[in-house]
């Protein structure tokens, strides 16, 4: 029997009704392996969780967290209690950080039966992979001289470590698809940082001979995204160009509430955190209609992530089968709520 042992954070808003629907989902689609077990462990970490401690989480949180094969995680922000960079700093970042997680993946795919906001547009089904801790998102820089003469300088950290370890992913996890890798670069205006990206990048396409690959700039390719996104299998970005080609992603899916993502840790010290693209939802929260499939494909991720793939793809399936077969929530254009999504998921899981 393989045990799978979770640390389970519902966080705030729609995470704490999605969560028990998601954590069902796992553990019916873990009975049909029926080797593989899930154990979960839930923390109330959440922005409630601050106005009773006066903290995000415990001052051990990280150490307990630590302790857990992965985390499976809703969302964190309830700007009424807690201002965003509080709730921010002292619970998702943390977690990224100490955990080295590294890499974050975030897939998109034409979901039939959920409107793109494309028209009429072809079946497509790419990954982001984004490099989630260096690159432009660093604290080197500084401002001087404040008023009409001040300057900011902001640096973006390019090392070849970092570079070669999300190219090196890209690469790997092409091979497992299409074998279709594009790199999002900007060298013609950006002077050393992506000349020093595209060399990397050239010089692992030696290494990996059976992967096609393409270099775009990230302008063009934030084009491409929109015009012809069944072009694309894998993508692989800096923190910045990620970040956003990811968002754009979500949107060209059609719901940011069926959107999934993965934070991973790569040395194996420590765990990798799985959590949907969306927040928390304040607008929706406590009616019992956010959408739980961006969580529940978040958990395939996770099946993913352990080696279950045979059985990730089974619950994809299921997911794709249940949209398409009208079991929608308001935001992607049905009228069913939370439970009934997840419980039309659920039954058929039991018939497979
Ligand atoms: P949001 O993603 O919570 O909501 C944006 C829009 O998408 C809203 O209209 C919302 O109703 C809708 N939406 C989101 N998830 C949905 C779901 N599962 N089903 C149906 N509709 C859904 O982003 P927003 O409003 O900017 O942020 C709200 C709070 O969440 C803030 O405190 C923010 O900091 C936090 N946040 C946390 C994230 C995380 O934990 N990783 C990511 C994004 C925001
Ligand atoms: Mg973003």
């Amino acid at each position: 029997m393989i045990t799978i042992n979770l640390a389970v954070v519902p966080g705030d808003g729609v995470g704490k009704e999605i969560m028990p629907e998601a954590v069902d989902v796992l553990t019916a689609i873990a009975e049909v392996h029926g080797g593989l077990k899930f154990q979960y462990e839930w923390y109330p970490y959440s922005c409630e969780y601050y106005i009773e401690h006066g903290k995000m989480m415990d001052d051990d949180g990280i150490e307990k967290l630590k302790n857990h094969d992965a985390i499976f995680l809703g969302a964190v922000g309830n700007p009424k209690l807690v201002a965003d960079h509080v709730s921010l700093w002292g619970l998702l970042l943390p977690i990224r950080r100490e955990f080295e997680q590294v890499i974050n993946i975030r897939p998109a795919k034409l979901v039939k039966g959920v409107s793109s906001p494309l028209a009429n547009p072809s079946e497509f089904e790419f990954v982001v992979v984004r490099e989630n801790s260096e690159g432009e998102y660093s604290e080197v820089g500084g401002r001087i001289h404040k008023g009409p003469d001040e300057i900011a300088i902001q640096n973006a950290i390019f090392t070849r470590k970092g570079t070669e370890r999300v190219m090196e992913y890209a690469f790997q996890y092409a091979m497992q698809r299409r074998r279709h890798l594009t790199s999002a670069t900007k060298s013609n205006g950006i002077f050393h940082s992506m000349p020093f990206w595209d060399e990397v990048f050239h010089s692992m396409t030696e290494r990996y001979p059976e992967v096609d690959t393409q270099s775009i700039h990230i302008d063009a390719l934030s084009a491409f995204f929109v015009s012809k996104p069944h072009t694309f299998d894998v993508i692989v970005a800096s923190n910045l160009f990620g970040d956003i080609l990811t968002d754009l992603g979500a949107a060209v899916m059609g719901s940011i509430g069926i959107a999934p993502a993965a934070n991973i840790n790569l040395n194996g010290k420590y765990p990798s955190m799985f959590e949907p693209v969306h927040g928390s939802a304040p607008d929706i929260f406590g009616k019992g209609i956010a959408n739980p499939i961006g969580q529940i494909w978040t958990g395939k991720m996770m099946l993913d992530h352990f080696g279950e793939l045979e059985l990730g793809t089974k619950l994809l399936n299921i997911i794709e089968e249940v949209v398409a077969d009208g079991f929608k929530t308001p935001d992607i254009g049905g009228s069913f709520t939370t439970k009934e999504v997840s419980s039309e998921i659920i039954k058929r899981i039991k018939m497979l």
